[in-house]
């Protein structure tokens, strides 16, 4: 994830193949045809490590967690443990009780907007998003600000995906209390300089909240670097299972946020007068837990530690460049979302066929891409399209499975003629 307009980067040490193979689901054929997948932004395949960590609690050791003194509840609370520090590490938290493990990005947002929220803004106040921001990434900021009578505010992007700095700097103000982007665009691949943003927001007296469920899986992330407030992440994009992710959230902030659902773990005292609230991380995690799959997202973090982000990222800014300049020689086709800081998401629309076509055609060549508004309909208006046919990357995708894509799009313009 990169300048997609900077000079060649040094050879990338990713030994492509090496990596493929780790993956079953990569051996599928699809319609009679070898997969080619194109659709981790939607969600990743995963790795033989990550099925087999899963696979292995539920084998030998599934039981409750921070809950039983039998033998089997003390080694799933302690791997399950174990997972949350490994995501302290890979986020570089300074501390693991600033981790809290729950469903995913969209639920980490809706943490933030539901707790800090609702205790911090009142009528009057404002929220600053970008314009480039995924559903789950407007929507809880919508309905905060309708409770509580505040304005959301929305820095608009350049024709390139780029959002207006300048515009961005004037909608902070003293009325900011909370301001939450996206560190990578889902539908347009923009790479948002979230470390600048930060400071600017941080001088206006704002918080940061990053959605970073389209940078983890490609970029070595630092939040102590970048210095935010809260950071989450899905696990099912960054090779992990379904139904589990993270939020890291700033500890003294994290301690003066109200809980948010109550319920077992949370508490420390109950009774039917009054109850009293567990320490961080565990007053935010009500309720069991996806245990397993948050083992198995431990295991997908440490996988993708051993393959080295640094050589992940570069590979993946040369498939970006790669698929880029094929696409871009497509006559009629239009790439949306060409910021020069880039990850691996190829938008674009072609000629006056419905993307929903394209995916279908492309779909019999077994070329899996996303076709629609990528949950980010405003982003759509903005470029005045319903839709956009969407290949994004992975760390296992090679310069063949572009020339598959080119050449499926080819054929649908073939069959559109
Ligand atoms: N947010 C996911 C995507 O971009 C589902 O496809």
């Amino acid at each position: 994830m990169n300048a997609s307009a900077s000079p060649a980067p040094a050879p990338a040490a990713l030994d492509v193949e090496a990596v493929r193979r780790q993956f079953p689901g990569l051996r599928t054929r699809v319609h009679d045809k070898p997969l080619v997948y194109l659709d981790s932004a939607a969600s990743a395949q995963k790795p033989q490590a990550v099925i087999d960590a899963e696979r292995e609690v539920y084998e030998r050791y599934y039981s409750n967690i921070h809950r039983g003194v039998h033998k089997l509840s003390v080694m799933a609370t302690d791997a399950y443990e174990k997972a949350r520090a490994r995501v302290q590490r890979f986020l570089g938290a300074p501390e693991v009780r600033e981790i809290i493990l729950l469903r995913g990005a969209t639920e980490a947002i809706n943490l933030v907007a539901q707790t800090y929220g609702r205790k911090h803004v009142a009528a009057g106040d404002e929220v600053l998003i970008t314009g480039l921001e995924h559903h789950s990434n407007i929507v809880p900021w919508q309905m905060l600000c309708e409770e509580k009578g505040a304005v959301l505010r929305v820095a608009p992007i350049d024709d390139a995906g780029v959002v207006d700095m300048g515009a961005f700097e004037r909608l902070l103000g003293p009325k900011t209390r909370i301001v939450s982007l996206s560190h990578v665009s889902n539908a347009l691949g923009t790479v948002n300089p979230v470390k600048r943003m930060t400071e600017l927001a941080h001088a206006a007296g704002a918080v940061v909240m990053i959605d970073g469920a389209q940078a983890v899986p490609h970029t070595p992330v630092d939040v102590r670097k970048i210095g935010c407030d809260f950071y989450a992440f899905s696990g099912h994009k960054v090779y992990g299972p379904s139904g589990v992710g993270a939020l890291y959230g700033r500890a003294e902030v994290l301690e003066a946020m109200p809980p948010w659902q109550g319920g077992g773990d949370m508490i420390t005292t109950v009774t039917f007068e009054k109850s009293t609230w567990a320490e961080i991380p565990a007053k935010f995690e009500a309720g069991t837990p996806n245990i397993a799959g948050a083992i198995a997202l431990g295991a997908a973090l440490e996988w993708l530690e051993d393959v080295g982000l640094e050589a992940v990222a570069a590979h993946e800014d040369e498939m970006l460049r790669y698929g880029t300049d094929l696409l871009s020689a497509i006559p009629g086709l239009r790439l949306i979302g060409t910021a020069p800081r880039k990850a691996g998401i190829l938008s674009f629309v072609l000629d006056d066929i419905h993307p929903h076509d394209i995916g279908t055609i492309l779909d019999y060549e077994g070329v899996a891409i996303r076709t629609g508004h990528h949950c980010a309909q405003p982003v759509m208006d903005r470029y005045g399209v319903p839709a956009t046919a969407r290949a994004s990357l992975a760390c296992f995708n090679n310069r063949e499975d572009l020339d598959v894509l080119a050449r499926g799009i080819r054929k649908v313009q073939e069959m559109f003629k």
